[in-house]
């Protein structure tokens, strides 16, 4: 049995479809009750937090993955591989982010790093992934496109190689079903770098409709995300949109090693989505 973590999430619910697709036994856990999953999938209610009951979801897993859902301050990475190492689990993959393998001096990465050392240590096969910027955080855009047809975002020129939430979980579904990922670390993007106005063209091709990009500046993006999450987040966040290092504009190689093909590129992504934006 597989337990997914996250499962109602942008990689959670297409890693739970690929897992059952492929006829594994899973279970998928989140906080909420979920709806929606494919028939013959346990849904269980569970919070990472929540050590203590995590024993009762891990029981009988042969393979864990596992993702931070929110900031992760609460969590105890430590405690949480300990309690799915108590329970027999022999494989774990853990959803990083590339930001914690290029910015290592990142606080809002402090809790990433602190799970891929708790899974690197924990004496059972692992595997770690770490994407880059996922193609659904253009999600953000979905109402303004619905009401106005326009995308206001900052770094308008600055092309980053987002990843296909799929691929990451194509690549997850990988790493728990082949011990042959064991030990490895995945630095997963999409096959070419885009920037935020070749987003907002490639939605606009998508819906067949024109969508305007209104450029922001990076103190008007700032102001209105310190509004939802803490100023070091936002201020990591945009130094990486807006000034990527090297590594972070590079194309990886790793979904094509792992999945034998080219990521997704994004214009893939707004097609299979643009019913969300029409
Ligand atoms: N977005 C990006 O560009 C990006 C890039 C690199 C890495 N990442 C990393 O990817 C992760 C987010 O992945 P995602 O986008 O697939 O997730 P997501 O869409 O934000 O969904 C989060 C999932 O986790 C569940 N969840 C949240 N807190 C939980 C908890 N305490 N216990 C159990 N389940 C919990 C949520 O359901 P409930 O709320 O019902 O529990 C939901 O199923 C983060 O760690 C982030 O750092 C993101």
């Amino acid at each position: 049995m597989i337990v997914v973590t996250g499962a109602t999430g942008n990689v959670g619910r297409p890693l739970v479809e690929l897992l059952a697709a492929a006829g594994e036994e899973v279970t998928a856990v989140s906080r909420r009750p979920a709806g929606g999953l494919p028939a013959g999938v346990a849904h269980r209610q569970g919070d990472l937090a929540d050590v203590d009951g995590l024993k009762g979801l891990f029981e009988g897993a042969e393979a864990v993955y596992l993702l931070v859902g929110g900031l992760g301050d609460e969590l105890r990475p430590r405690e949480i591989v300990a309690a799915a190492v108590a329970c027999g689990v022999r494989r774990i993959v853990f959803q990083s982010s590339q930001v914690a393998g290029t910015r290592t001096d990142s606080v809002s990465h402090e809790v990433l790093r602190a799970f891929e050392a708790a899974v690197r240590d924990s004496g059972v096969a692992w595997t770690v992934l770490r994407p880059g910027g996922f193609a659904s955080n253009a999600f953000l855009w979905a109402e303004p496109v619905r009401s106005a047809r326009t995308v206001v975002a900052p770094f308008a020129d600055v092309a980053l190689p987002v990843v296909d939430p799929v691929d990451i979980a194509e690549v997850a579904a990988a790493a728990l079903r082949d011990p042959a990922h064991a030990g490895r670390t995945y630095v997963l993007t999409g096959p070419v770098a885009v920037s935020p106005r070749e987003q907002a063209r490639a939605l606009a091709e998508a819906l067949g409709a024109p969508v305007e990009f209104v450029a922001q500046s990076a103190g008007e993006a700032r102001a209105q995300l310190v509004r939802f999450l803490p100023e070091e987040a936002v201020d990591g966040m945009l130094s990486v949109l807006g000034e990527p290092r090297p590594e972070e504009r590079r194309v990886s190689p790793d979904v094509e090693r792992v999945l034998g093909r080219a990521p997704r590129p994004f214009s893939a992504w707004a097609e299979r989505n643009a019913p969300a934006f029409a």
